[in-house]
């Protein structure tokens, strides 16, 4: 097997519409123009079901095989959103908006998953439904939480969920897998440091906040050192510090610490949050100093599971012909993990060749890459739907 043909055929079709959400990106839930295009598109195609409105800005569109005997139900997930970035492609079909581009691919996402609906509704060689899942706020804002709490999985009977991203560097339709944990959870905290301010000459009658922080900052580095066992993969990063007032002659009364810290497992996770805090704590009151510490969970940890790994994998061999790459994990978050965590699937890497990296003004999708996504989500419906003779 290789790239479906029909598909194959489609692809400068699948591309213009890649290109056309490229021109207009849009942000997190406030995706009116992007969720119109992609309503609209799936009308054309004649799928079953469309509901509007999913988790605010979501789409849920429903394909139904040739048989819907074997009862199985496969979710396929695209995010839509953009970000807040100016786009320096050059590209003809550059972003219209200025200070929002896609520079995740998101728009290549979309139109990929576009492309496999487009053949599953014109083809049904499969034996059971398909769901698609158009996403709204990947980057940031919880999109697929939102998405999961108006339903998603049990309105619409989702058993297994697949869903792709496309990586700069990675052969351009190759793909790449990890079955267990292949991205961080990734959360963030805020820590405010509460001194006595006062004048610089006369540190003696003030706490000196700036200094207290700067001790809680240099002592956050013990967490992952010290407290997380070696095998474990975590990190601390101290990336904000910002004092009250930027005066030569005033100690600030208060200073705010901003951060994110990067996990795999759910327990090392909580050893650092609950050693951030008493090392915050008992690290400002040795300065005389306060602190409140406030934690945010972000997104979970991406978890493949074995079994949808190995039909993800099977699906992307039958398209390239060779079997995917072996991905090493990586710190990075993807809030298709919330997804994982309430049903088993997969979440593959489609190589998008030697581009600039993700969120970066030069990024850009490669079209190239459109077959094979494509075609990786229709073999896969077709070969863990079998149609039987
Ligand atoms: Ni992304």
């Amino acid at each position: 097997m290789a790239v479906k043909n029909r598909i194959a055929d489609m692809q400068p079709e699948i591309a213009a519409w890649r290109q056309d959400l490229h021109a207009h990106p849009e942000l997190r839930f406030d995706l009116p123009r992007t969720t119109a295009k992609v309503a609209g598109l799936l009308r054309d195609f004649g799928v079953d079901e469309i509901t509007e409105g999913v988790g605010r800005a979501g789409i849920v569109a429903v394909i139904r095989g040739r048989r819907t005997d074997s009862g199985r139900v496969l979710g396929f997930r695209a995010d839509m959103d953009a970000l807040p970035i100016l786009e320096a492609t050059g590209a003809d079909y550059a972003s219209q908006v200025e200070g929002k581009m896609h520079a995740c691919g998101h728009d290549g996402h979309t139109a990929v998953l576009l492309g496999a609906a487009k053949y599953l509704a014109e083809t049904r060689n499969f034996d059971g439904t398909v769901v698609l899942a158009f996403q709204p706020a990947e980057e940031g804002g919880g999109g697929a939480r939102a998405m999961i709490e108006d339903g998603l999985m049990d309105r619409w009977g989702i058993q297994e969920i697949y869903g792709l991203h496309n990586f700069p560097g990675i052969p351009v339709g190759q793909f790449a897998i990890k079955d267990g944990p292949m991205l961080a959870a990734a959360d963030f905290f805020e820590i405010t440091v509460r001194g006595k301010g006062g004048h610089g000459a006369q540190p003696h009658v003030s706490v000196d906040s700036t200094l207290a922080g700067a001790a809680i900052v240099m002592a956050m580095q013990q967490v992952v050192a010290r407290n997380v066992d070696p095998l474990q993969p975590a990190v601390v990063s101290m990336t904000g510090f910002q004092t009250e007032t930027m005066a030569h002659n005033v100690i600030p009364a208060s200073v705010k610490l901003t951060g994110t810290v990067r996990t795999f497992h759910v327990p090392t996770k909580e050893l650092v949050r609950d050693r951030m805090k008493a090392i915050a704590e008992s690290t400002a009151a040795a300065y005389g100093a306060e602190v409140d510490f406030a934690y945010f969970d972000g997104v979970l940890p991406t978890i493949n599971a074995t079994d949808p790994t190995g039909y993800a994998r099977a699906a992307a061999e039958s398209v390239t012909g060779q079997a995917p790459l072996d991905l090493p994990p990586s710190m990075g978050g993807e809030d298709f993990s919330e997804m994982l965590a309430v049903r088993p699937g997969a979440f593959i890497i489609l190589g998008n060749g030697p581009s600039a990296d993700l969120h970066h003004p030069e990024y850009n999708f490669n079209d190239e890459a459109i077959p094979a996504g494509s075609s990786w989500f229709a073999t896969l419906a077709e070969q863990r739907m079998p149609l039987s003779n």
